[in-house]
């Protein structure tokens, strides 16, 4: 019966794993000083974690490359397991860091549909308890990753790229000439830092890319109310992203306008108009469709395996990419 309800649910598989991860994040982000507590406990409340998609994709790839043995040098296959579980948790640290300091940096008053940390606790605090998230998430590694053969420093020097990309792709995205604005390649390569390199890095799966063109379609298309925040911000932030970017090659005019920049409103509703006449939504599906794929034939090209639930995490991983390509939110 429990076999059953997993295949109609593959999410069921790690179900509780996922909730073991959110509690054991709640009890460790505790710092000296009350006040930083309630500030790096934030996004760790009951119901304030989001959609969890670190851990959830983390833990899939986990199951869909584990193999029948256990590994001699790191342990047995339970052992093996409660290291996985670490590294969703330290990810997951990495990744609400993240979101905390581009709030400070977008001075945005929203996230996950409530008030963001600057906008609660002002932006210094949010500063500080993002810097404290992070010490915790390295810190974390060090203990919980840590055995005698020293495996552990790649796993840790993986992470620190992985941040490393982080800062990489907001940089790229805050100074950048109005040629790479106008340029997919560099649009493509800082999305694959914003968004795909943690993912990535943490377990090298490959749905980020995808992840981020529906993010930057539901920009222009969602409600605020679904988006959990205000929609246009890209846009009326200056940034390009896909839609746009295609909409240029069918207009060419509108290339002037994005070179321009978007500080003039007037620019804004132009570009909105030439977007709603183009096919750049349409397209940005597409290649957030093509992406998917590969991450999908990722999966496919794992060694071959007859393991029930070697499977199930594979087909659950391809569905989650299906997902990510369907969602309004
Ligand atoms: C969200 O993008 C931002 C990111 C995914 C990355 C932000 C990275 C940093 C602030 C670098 C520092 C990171 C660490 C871990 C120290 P968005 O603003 O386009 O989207 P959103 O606000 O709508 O989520
Ligand atoms: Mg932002
Ligand atoms: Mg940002």
């Amino acid at each position: 019966e429990q076999m059953a309800k997993e295949l109609l649910d593959p999410l069921a598989l790690i179900k509780d794993e996922v909730s073991e991860i959110s509690n054991r994040l709640r009890s460790m982000v505790v710092a000296e000083v009350p006040e930083l507590t309630l500030a790096a406990g934030y996004f760790f409340r009951a119901g304030a974690e989001g959609k969890r998609t670190c851990p959830t994709v983390l833990l899939l790839m986990a199951s869909s490359i584990s193999m029948d043995m256990a590994d001699p040098i790191v342990g047995s296959k339970n052992e093996i397991r409660e290291r996985y579980m670490r590294l969703a948790e330290i990810t997951e640290l990495i990744h609400v860091t993240s979101l905390i300091h581009d709030d400070v940096l977008d001075d945005a008053n929203t996230r996950r549909g409530m008030d963001s940390l600057n906008c609660v606790m002002g932006k210094k605090l949010a500063v500080l308890a993002g810097d404290f998230l992070l010490s915790k998430a390295f810190s974390t590694a060090a203990v919980s990753l840590d055995n005698a053969e020293g495996h552990n420093i790649k796993v840790i020097l993986l992470l620190a790229t992985a941040v490393n990309n982080l800062v990489t792709g907001e940089f790229m995205q805050m100074r950048i000439t109005p040629i790479q604005r106008c340029s997919m390649d560099y649009y493509l390569q800082k999305s694959y830092y914003k968004t795909a390199a943690l993912i990535s890095n943490s377990c090298k799966a490959v749905a980020g890319i995808a992840y981020q063109l529906i993010d930057d379609i539901l920009d222009f298309t969602g409600t605020s109310a679904s988006l959990g925040k205000g929609s246009l911000s890209d846009i009326h932030q200056g940034i390009v992203t896909a839609p746009i970017l295609f909409a240029m090659e069918e207009y060419p005019q509108l290339r002037v306008i994005v070179e321009q920049g978007f500080d003039d409103p007037s620019n804004v509703d132009a570009a909105l108009a030439y977007l709603a006449r183009s096919k750049g939504i349409e397209r940005t599906r597409l290649l957030a469709a093509e992406h998917a794929k590969l991450a999908a034939d990722a999966i496919d090209a794992l060694p071959e395996s007859k393991d029930g639930s070697v499977l199930i995490s594979r087909q659950a991983l391809k569905d989650l990419t299906e997902k990510l390509i369907k969602r309004t939110k």
